[in-house]
């Protein structure tokens, strides 16, 4: 049987990506980030999973307006590096595992999540930077394969809070079904408030985040009933992003122990932040 063992909280503004790719990281803009992100990053070096689950949202890169899947999967073998404009990061290829994306897709549909199955998906920094605040070096080679799960956040109208809390238990459940012994850990990517460009742009909301940070470990269920206007008048026409920390949250036990957290302003002209959770208490 497959268990998820942690769950990562974390932003995936791009900047942050570009400065670990430029050496910029003890920098002074730069160095309280990183450092904050330490404790986590050692806990996650000595727990490492066989797969990770990265929940994040494409930026117009792989997907346009022309199709918009409110959720999808990535089946592939492998998924090539997006170039966003100023070429592709120098970071590893990822690679898929087909076996457990098609477990996935069953048991989703079978589960009443009819998702969208992408065979073929370049990911961009809402998937690579996640995977740089994870494991800063990884030589040649990312630790583990990855399986994309993507939400759209960009296009009016973004799945429901509560959508996305229960697509993550419905996920929780496929994985807890996988006949596997294998060790997943899930990431959701995106957040905290933030607003890139508008009347708005810059915004930052601190009394929101804190309080998003809490209750993604204590009371989900309440996260879950917060509406898209309100993502968007609170934290900002990109902090809607949040919702996507929902489908980890969802795919973890009602018990879990947070065991890291950073709140960080700014990065870009964003709140960053990252919470670990280890899966605890009674296993679904
Ligand atoms: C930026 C982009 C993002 O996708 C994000 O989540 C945060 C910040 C940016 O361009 O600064
Ligand atoms: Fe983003």
């Amino acid at each position: 049987m497959a268990e998820i063992i942690w769950g990562l909280a974390t932003s995936h503004v791009p900047s942050i990506g570009a400065a670990m790719d430029n050496s910029k990281t003890r920098d002074p803009y730069w160095s309280s980030l990183f450092e904050g992100y330490a404790p986590a990053r050692e806990w996650m070096a000595e727990h490492t999973p066989d797969v990770v689950l990265i929940v994040y949202n494409d930026h117009a890169n792989a997907i346009d307006l022309k199709l918009v899947p409110t959720f999808a999967i990535g089946t592939a073998e492998s998924y090539p590096v997006a170039d966003e404009g100023w070429g592709r990061r120098p970071v590893p290829p990822v690679f898929g595992h087909p076996a457990l994306s098609a477990h996935l897709v069953s048991s989703l549909v079978d589960d009443e999540f009819d998702i969208t199955v992408a065979q073929e998906l370049e990911v961009d920094h809402g998937l690579t930077v996640p995977l740089s605040v994870y494991c800063p070096e990884p030589g040649d080679a990312w630790p583990c394969p990855v399986v994309p799960i993507l939400v759209n956040v960009l296009q009016y109208p973004q799945p429901t809070a509560a959508r996305c809390y229960a697509l993550g238990k419905a996920i929780g459940r496929a994985i807890a079904s996988y006949p596997e012994d294998i060790r997943v850990a899930v990431f959701g990517t995106g957040g905290m408030s933030h607003q890139l460009a508008g009347a708005r742009a810059g915004l930052i909301n601190e009394r929101f985040d804190r309080m998003f940070l809490s209750a993604i470990e204590t009371d989900p269920q309440a996260l879950s009933k917060i509406s898209r206007e309100e993502f968007v008048r609170e934290a900002g026409s990109e902090g809607i992003e949040l919702i996507m920390w929902l489908v980890m949250r969802g795919a973890m036990n009602d018990e879990i122990t947070r065991i890291a957290e950073t709140y960080h302003v700014p990065a870009s002209n964003t709140a960053a932040a990252l919470a670990l959770f280890q899966n605890a208490g009674p296993q679904k």
